[in-house]
């Protein structure tokens, strides 16, 4: 019953459906709405939006805030014109062509990051927070569903809320979620997370019900995860990470049980934890910002006794079964806001293990996850650079090409720089895996060519390398000829025809 549900009387007056709680949004506005990597995004009122445009041919643009990408919204909103920023993440291919077009202007940022500047004011101020919710409590608090992302702070912030009620969500969800805000500065005073388990907050987002002008019921689902399989090079990927970590252990630099493991989206860090649950390795624990199949296949096989996430980003069979077994969840997940889930000061304290991919990586370990071809926008960094720059063990992982061979994820300079050779421990392409720590930018090309690049483009950064060490300097290059691989593909879409020895 949905009343059962709005716990907070005076809110019960205020459901209506999305086709009239939509009417709130203006032209100009700037809006935070719940959602992170396509789990618990507010869908409804924006569908609503979509349809309002749609049908009256008004022109209307909003600046879109949310956790991270949304599901199908992002798509149908960017398709019709209805974006005119969009911050922190995104994941949709229409939403990409406007970004790399210039008509939808983005900030891509660190996922910790947004809550910080909005606060801050750097970003404005924020019209209206829309907020998918399991259940409102008896104080018109918030009870999220599938992710917390930014909505404590779009509550906290937001002029007026919007809620979705989503009937579908097990009300068991209530429970789940632990909400902190960090205090005010200059009086902060430290995150006090010293084990993933640890719960500081409260269950729901402290909202004063005045500013919640709608209660929307709904009962859309997520849209479901579509990671692909994996193959024989993601496999091999993983099984490189294993092994790494089974020598970490016997070399005693990381305890039997490892450290609490953050992975990003994407099918090898599927295939490294589809590969934890057939290991040796126990008792894992998990401290990340999305949680996939995997990791809930790791519960179920007993191998990881607790997770701490900020979202569940579950294929639609996934979906399925987190939501009837929930009950089995309650006390070995917690949910926590973005703020919290990548938080530096957190992540440091853990030692996490943060394993992510890369679009590509240069002969020094700089590493690119965003710009294709060094300008156009793919998704976004993401939480990738929060859990690099403060893991105890950062892992990039990438195929060492792409396109069929024509391009070499190795490359002699990344044209984009998303997180630098200093940030890097450990990278992985199928051909091997580079142990950079220790090592000094020459030591670290030498070792990056050899383990890591395709055979087909091996000899080249050889001989790139040669080269450039033969002008000296820390970090060897030949600043006129760097970028020349990826112009070759631009000019001609084949990196393979550069042969560096007669440019
Ligand atoms: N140059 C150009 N294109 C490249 C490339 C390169 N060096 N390397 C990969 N690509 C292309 C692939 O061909 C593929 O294209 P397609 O979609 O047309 O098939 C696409 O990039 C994705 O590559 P894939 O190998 O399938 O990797 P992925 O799905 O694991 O995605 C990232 C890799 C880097 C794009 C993705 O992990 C990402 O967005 N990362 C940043 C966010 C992040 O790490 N968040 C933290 C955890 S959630």
């Amino acid at each position: 019953m949905l009343e059962d549900r709005i716990r907070h009387r005076d809110l019960r007056r205020r459901v209506m459906p999305a086709e009239a709680a939509q009417a709130y949004i203006r032209d100009g506005m700037t809006i935070g709405v719940s959602g992170f990597t396509k789990a618990g995004d507010a869908k409804a009122v924006l569908q609503a939006l979509v349809d309002r445009v749609r049908f009256t041919g008004e022109r209307l643009s909003i600046q879109l805030f949310s956790g991270a990408s949304l599901g199908e919204t992002d798509g149908v909103l960017a398709r019709n014109g209805i974006v005119s920023k969009r911050l922190p993440y995104q994941s949709d291919s229409a939403l990409r062509a406007g970004i790399n077009a210039g008509t939808v202007g983005y900030l891509d940022q660190h996922l910790s990051h947004t809550a910080e500047q909005l606060r801050s004011g750097f970003l404005g101020e924020l019209d209206l927070a829309i907020i998918e919710a399991a259940a409102i409590t008896e104080d018109g608090w918030i009870v999220p569903t599938t992710s917390v992302g930014n909505s404590p702070v779009f509550v906290e912030q937001a002029r007026h809320v919007i809620v979705e009620v989503n009937e579908n969500i097990p009300e068991l969800y209530e429970g789940l979620h632990d909400i902190y805000l960090p205090a005010a500065r200059p009086n902060r005073m430290p995150i006090p997370i010293t084990n993933v388990r640890d719960r500081i907050g409260t269950t729901a987002i402290p909202c004063n019900p005045d500013k919640v002008v709608a209660v929307v019921p709904s009962t859309l689902q997520d849209t479901p995860s579509n990671v692909g399989p994996a193959d024989a090079d993601t496999e091999r990927m993983a099984g490189l990470i294993l092994d790494f970590f089974e020598h970490e252990v016997r070399m005693g630099r990381l305890p039997a049980h490892l450290a609490p493991l953050q992975s990003g989206v994407g099918s090898v860090s599927n295939a490294v934890f589809s590969g934890l649950a057939r290991s040796n390795f126990h008792n894992l624990e998990i401290y990340t910002e999305v949680m996939q199949d995997s990791a809930f296949e790791l519960l179920d096989a007993g191998k990881v006794s607790f997770a701490s996430t900020c979202s569940f980003t579950l294929s639609e069979r996934m979906q399925a079964h987190v939501n009837r077994s929930i009950a089995a969840y309650r006390d070995r997940v917690v949910l926590r806001p973005q703020e919290i889930s990548n938080h530096p000061e957190v992540v440091r304290r853990l030692g996490v293990i943060a394993i992510n991919a890369a679009l590509e990586m240069d002969i020094y370990g700089n590493v690119n996850s965003t710009h294709v071809g060094g300008t156009q926008m793919m998704n976004g960094i993401g939480g990738s650079g929060d859990f690099a720059r403060n893991a105890g063990l950062t892992i990039f992982v990438s195929k060492s090409v792409a396109k069929g061979g024509r391009i070499s994820s190795v490359v002699p300079f990344v044209p984009h720089v998303d997180h630098t050779e200093h940030d890097v421990d450990v990278l992985v392409t199928e051909q091997g895996l580079a142990d950079l720590r220790g090592l000094t930018p020459r030591e670290r090309a030498k070792t990056i060519i050899s383990n890591l690049a395709h055979p087909s483009y091996r000899d080249s950064l050889l001989d790139y390398l040669k080269r450039a060490s033969a002008r000296g300097g820390q970090t060897p290059h030949l600043l006129e000829e760097a970028l020349r691989w990826h112009q070759r593909y631009a000019e001609t879409g084949d990196m393979r025809q550069v042969s560096l020895a007669h440019v």
